[in-house]
């Protein structure tokens, strides 16, 4: 039998650092809004099920502008999201239920490129969990709540982690369901994070892109322009 493997593109949050009373997801790059991109993508890849996580009050809105307009004929439920990016993801495995799969992916990240979801698919087949990710350019140092460096790590041990995070999908609502129930959720920046602490999986970091950014503040719009003027030319 076929496959199941399923994207869970989250699109609940409110943007609060992006200063505008438009939520990122939706604000337009060449008239288009950022998320109608991103969900291009995981459409025009070997997903078979598409699962759009949104805020409550636009689950009509996103169907007749997104379902329906762009006809993305994978998107398999339009559902609510959580206050917290943890609820939506969790929101989000509920309704993959009964894939072998999932790809959790941010909404906010219209440049994810075919290469990067071919990758992360052809992982999860071999190891069950792997991520996107990039070696830092930066230095990054550990600093303390005075504003001292504690220590600067190697940067060559450090990678800027992206999306999609890619997942057996039993695998991660189990470790979901039980960092729900531990209440145990304050430091949780990732779904990798999750499967680490609760499960003690290990898991791969797969070759991501410079390009996959997650538009969050005003300065990144101009580059995702930048970037899809690129695109286009090509
Ligand atoms: O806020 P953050 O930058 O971590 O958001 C990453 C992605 O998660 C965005 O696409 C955002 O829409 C989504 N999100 C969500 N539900 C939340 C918060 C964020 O779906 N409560």
């Amino acid at each position: 039998m076929k496959e199941k493997i399923t994207a869970v593109v989250l699109a609940a949050g409110s943007g609060r650092r992006m200063n505008s009373a438009v939520p990122k997801q939706y604000l337009l790059l060449d008239g288009r809004p950022v998320l109608y991109y991103t969900l291009r993508a995981f459409e025009e890849s070997a997903v078979t099920d598409i699962v759009l996580v949104i805020g409550a009050d636009e689950i009509e809105y996103c169907r007749q502008e997104f379902v329906e307009k762009y006809r993305l004929s994978k998107i398999v439920a339009v559902v609510a999201g959580g206050r917290e990016r943890y609820h939506s993801v969790y929101e989000g495995l509920k309704a993959a239920a009964g894939s072998d799969y999932v790809l959790i992916h941010d909404g906010a990240r219209p440049f994810v490129t075919a290469d990067v979801i071919a990758r992360s698919i052809e992982a999860v087949k071999v190891c069950g969990a792997c991520v996107a990710g990039m070696p830092v350019k930066d230095t990054i140092k550990v600093v303390d709540a005075d504003g001292l460096v504690k220590e600067t790590p190697a940067r060559s041990t450090l990678w800027q982690i992206q999306t999609p995070q890619s997942f057996s999908c039993p695998l991660i609502t189990r470790a979901y369901k039980e960092m729900i129930a531990s209440c145990n959720t304050s430091s949780v920046t990732d779904d990798a994070m999750v499967l680490e602490q609760m499960t003690g999986q290990r898991v791969r970091v797969i070759e991501g892109d410079y390009r996959n950014i997650k538009i969050t503040t005003p300065e990144d719009l101009l580059v995702a322009e930048a970037y899809l003027k690129d695109v286009e030319k090509k």
